[in-house]
């Protein structure tokens, strides 16, 4: 995670982000820490990067990298305002003894990639359409070893994967179907007949922006439906409040990059 100190919104690179909103910055570093020590009560441990004066977005970690047994697929960002914050996270796994590959393609970390270890032997889903570039795909199937499923987003509210869709388990993904192309949806259907399908309503919410130990559910406290459908699936919704970020596009799960071992 990455402290959102210097977080403001001084350009506008996704739908949500609006130059003439402000930002009460002491409010999102509050609400920030209250995910940061949510997180480790559930007994996560997390470690945090400097923040950079000079990168407002830093605070979304989760585009920095993108991780599978203990390998690192750095990120090459979409739009030059975030590009430096790609050496930062490489600095990060490589002080921590990650094998940590440079792309050559565009891709956000794990904000367009999320990983189900109980599918075909580790599926990796990964997007497209608005910032991660297709050619990423097959880059990160030779770096990471695992099949891949491209899924095309549409919607530009919500521009990365982990804006729509999210693991719940090793097994099990909540999405709403309206964010992806009739194909993507047509896969989606045949991979998860039991997923948890959020509406257009959850997801404006930021529902879907969600981390999930595969019983706790963290996730943004205006998504009060969609937790409620995951308490009646089976998992315990934890709701943190994350008004400041979201007028930067996003949420929970933006402000966390995964380290799996
Ligand atoms: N303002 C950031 C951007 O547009 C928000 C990134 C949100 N991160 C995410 N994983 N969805 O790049």
């Amino acid at each position: 995670m990455c402290s959102p100190r210097f977080f403001r919104v001084e350009y506008e690179i996704n739908p949500w982000m609006d130059t003439g909103v402000p930002v009460d910055a002491d409010l999102a570093v509050k609400q920030w820490e209250r995910l940061r020590e949510i997180l480790i009560e559930l007994g996560h441990t997390v470690h945090t990067l400097d923040p950079d004066p000079g990168l407002p977005d830093m605070v979304f970690a989760a585009n920095g990298a993108f991780t599978v047994d203990g390998v690192a697929y750095g990120a090459r960002f979409r739009f030059p305002q975030r590009g430096a914050e790609a050496a930062a996270h490489r600095a990060f796994y490589t002080t921590h003894g990650w094998p940590h590959t440079e792309s050559a393609e565009i891709n956000e970390g794990e904000g367009d990639f999320a990983y189900l270890p109980g599918v075909a032997g580790g599926l990796i889903l990964a997007g497209y359409g608005f910032r991660t570039a297709p050619p990423a795909h097959a880059e990160a199937v030779e770096v990471l070893g695992r099949p891949i499923v491209p899924l095309h987003l549409t919607d530009p509210r919500f521009y990365h994967l982990d804006t729509a869709l999210a693991a719940l388990d090793d097994r099990t993904i909540a999405y709403y179907p309206g964010a992806f192309s009739a194909g993507s949806q047509r896969v989606l259907r045949r991979l998860f007949p039991d997923a948890v399908l959020a509406d257009e309503a959850d997801a404006l919410d930021f529902g879907l922006n969600l981390v999930s130990d595969g019983r706790h559910v963290v996730l943004n406290s205006d998504a009060a439906a969609l937790a409620a459908r995951l308490a009646a699936a089976g998992f315990t919704p934890v709701p943190v409040e994350l008004s400041e970020l979201k007028k930067g596009g996003g949420s929970v799960k933006c402000c966390v990059a995964e380290l799996r071992g």
